[in-house]
């Protein structure tokens, strides 16, 4: 094969797969996370920023594969303040990145 030809599989291949993997994978920009988890709480619902996050964090942050799937901590307990999305995933990383109100209630619940 010509070599022009050959490099330019290589480009279209660099330029289309990763297109295709983004668009497939990186999720909802958007989750409602107490629809997700069938949460029955009054507290208003959580609908996280995926995409925003997605923005400046590794996948790793939050999922046990670079590529994203199931979240790197169980969530088993979902009832009450001591539920383990404030005590294992969102709260450690507001408190670590010291994001902005990152642990007011109104951040992530909203009407
Ligand atoms: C960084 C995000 C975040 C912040 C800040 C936050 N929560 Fe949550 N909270 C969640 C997530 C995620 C859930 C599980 C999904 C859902 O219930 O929508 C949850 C669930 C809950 C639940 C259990 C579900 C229910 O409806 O009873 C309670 C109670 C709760 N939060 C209270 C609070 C209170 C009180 C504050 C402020 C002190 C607060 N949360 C701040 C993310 C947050
Ligand atoms: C700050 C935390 C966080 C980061 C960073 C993050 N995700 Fe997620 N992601 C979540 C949460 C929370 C869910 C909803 C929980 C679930 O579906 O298990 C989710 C759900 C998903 C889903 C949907 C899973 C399903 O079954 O529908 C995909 C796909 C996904 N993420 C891919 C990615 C990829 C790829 C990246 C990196 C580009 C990424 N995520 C970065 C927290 C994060
Ligand atoms: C690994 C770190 C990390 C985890 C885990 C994480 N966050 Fe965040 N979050 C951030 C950072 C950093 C910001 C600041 C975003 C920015 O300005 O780029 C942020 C900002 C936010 C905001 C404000 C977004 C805005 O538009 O201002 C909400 C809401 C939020 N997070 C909800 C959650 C919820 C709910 C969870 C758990 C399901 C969670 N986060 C888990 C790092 C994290």
């Amino acid at each position: 094969m010509n070599s022009k030809l050959v490099t330019g599989f290589i480009f279209m291949g660099v330029l289309v797969f990763p297109a295709l993997g983004l668009s497939s994978e990186t999720g909802p920009a958007e989750i409602d996370l107490k629809a997700r988890f069938h949460i029955e709480g009054k507290k208003e619902a959580v609908i996280f920023p995926h995409a925003t996050h997605q923005k400046t964090l590794e996948c790793i942050s939050c999922h046990a594969d670079p590529k994203g799937g199931k979240l790197k901590v169980a969530i088993v307990n979902i009832s009450g303040s001591g539920n383990d999305f404030h005590k294992k995933l969102c709260w450690p990383c507001h408190e670590e990145k010291q994001v902005p109100k990152g642990k007011s209630c109104s951040t992530c619940h909203k009407k």
